[in-house]
């Protein structure tokens, strides 16, 4: 176990943390998200504005983060705790961490149910591939409705979900007990440069088979009639949820970094990972779906329904479907393991729990609310917790876990961790550990304090009131 200053484990190398943080922004956010929003929004003129958002928004509230966690070296809560303290500010501060602790394990809940989702396609193209051999097609004997019937036969079978979800919450929690070093880095270390391997080799499959070019018109044409206000906010938010932001989750993982890491160098090439790896993830995705003369409709339907479908007409599509499927399983898993390390720090820090039983509990009641989740497609639908709260309405578990995080908490965490290191922390706190200077550091300051807030505010109005601007 290797410790950081303070006699905690930590990450053992820089090399180590920056790893772990690429493979906790890195995801389902980046694989199945960022696609089917820029295909919601209009392609080029959505991804640009995203970039944009990454450099002026993400970036900045990523280096907010990770130095209150830096500069406490302890869980979420008590690191803000300490901040304020230092800075003879209100220890209500500490909310904002308790917020994103709460986040964190409520997206942890419904991700993991996804992450049992993504281990049942694995299931079926290893089986495929043992029918069709390794240069056989997908799915053979299939008809088009057989596959689209694939994805909503997984919904209506909530035990099938609910045990599917177990197994990935399992494999969560193995590394998470191991701890910071001996844990969550060996999985970033070994499945992150598999996962990069994974993602380009497909690429480069589907640059030659797949329609390439048309897929690069998509999405870097850029059109500025379509930059419309719905259209930014929902590059703002996808910006946010890709770089894991809001959830206290970069805060904890700051919290294992040594004292000589230049925090800004990091927050940047991890933001760069991430960024490149949401253009690539289009770049795979949407010459396969094109050249399988299919719609890039957007949502969930994109990588579960859609994506298996292209597949089919693939040569080698089985070994192709595995590949693909198993390269997202290992970025679910690299960001499940960070969603469940957020809660599990801070049980061990309130309550003095060994990190064994504080991930087992995280564990446990995250398989309660999945369980919950996975049912919340079939027989308890009808439930909807918060469908007294309008912008709930008709939310089961799933959905409601997904947007209360979405379009509440995380937007209000990231808001007040920029007021908090903008406005209130003790300035000579922050600009020793920001790793900044001159014009530079100027310019961060004046990003944190003035254009975070204002653009996450209106995030927040724009989720809350979506009428506001005819979304
Ligand atoms: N960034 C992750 C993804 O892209 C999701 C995530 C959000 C992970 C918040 C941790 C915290 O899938």
């Amino acid at each position: 176990m290797v410790a950081t200053s303070s006699g905690r484990d930590g990450w053992s190398s820089r090399t180590g943390f920056v790893l772990a943080a690429v493979g906790a922004a890195v995801g389902l956010g980046n694989l199945v998200r960022f696609p089917a929003e820029a295909a919601a929004n209009g392609g080029g003129a959505f991804v640009l504005f995203y970039i944009f958002c990454i450099l002026l928004i993400g970036l900045p509230i990523m280096l907010s983060e990770t130095l209150i966690g830096r500069h406490g070296q302890a869980s979420a809560t008590e690191s803000v705790k300490k901040m304020a303290a230092e800075s003879k500010a209100s220890s209500a501060w500490t909310s904002l961490a308790g917020l994103g602790v709460l986040s964190a394990f409520m997206i942890l809940a419904f991700y993991c149910v996804i992450g049992g989702w993504v281990l049942y396609y694995i299931g079926i193209f290893v089986s495929d591939l043992f029918q069709s051999g390794v240069t056989g097609g997908a799915l053979v004997g299939m008809t088009p409705d057989d596959i689209k019937a694939i994805f909503p036969g997984l919904l209506e079978n909530g035990g099938l979900m609910a045990g599917l979800d177990a197994v990935f919450i399992l494999v969560t929690v193995y590394f998470v007990a191991r701890g910071v070093s001996g844990g969550i880095e060996v999985a970033s270390v070994w499945l992150m440069p598999a996962f990069f391997v994974l993602l380009l080799g497909i690429t480069i499959y589907g640059a030659f088979g797949g329609a390439f070019s048309e897929a690069v018109t998509y999405l870097f044409t850029v059109d500025f009639s379509k930059l419309t206000g719905p259209v930014m906010l929902a590059a703002i938010g996808q910006a946010f949820f890709s770089l894991s932001l809001g959830v206290a989750g970069m805060m904890t993982y700051g919290s294992y970094v040594g004292r000589d890491v230049n925090l800004a160098k990091t927050s940047t090439m991890i933001s760069f990972a991430d960024t490149s790896v949401a253009l690539i993830a289009g770049l795979c995705i949407f010459p396969i779906v094109f050249a399988a003369g299919l719609s890039s409709e957007g949502g969930l339907g994109l990588m579960f329904d859609v994506l298996p479908h292209a597949f089919q007409s693939m040569p080698a599509g089985s070994l192709i479907g595995l590949a693909f499927f198993v390269m997202v399983g290992f970025a679910a898993l690299t960001s499940s393991v960070s969603l469940m390390e957020v809660p599990t720090a801070w049980a061990m820090g309130k309550f003095g729990l060994s990190r064994h039983k504080a991930a087992g509990i995280v564990a446990s009641l995250a398989l309660v609310l999945g369980i919950a989740s996975a049912y919340s497609f079939n027989a308890i639908s009808g439930f909807h917790p918060l469908g007294f709260i309008p912008l709930f309405e008709g939310q089961g578990v799933f959905d409601a876990l997904d947007s209360v995080t979405a379009k509440l908490f995380m937007p209000i965490g990231a808001l007040l961790t920029a007021i908090f290191v903008g406005w209130v922390a003790d300035r000579r706190l922050i600009d020793s550990e920001n790793g900044l200077t001159g014009g530079l550091h100027q310019f961060w300051r004046f990003l944190v304090r003035w254009l975070c807030p204002l653009a996450l505010t209106a995030i927040l109005i724009v989720g809350i009131f979506p009428s506001v601007l005819g979304g």
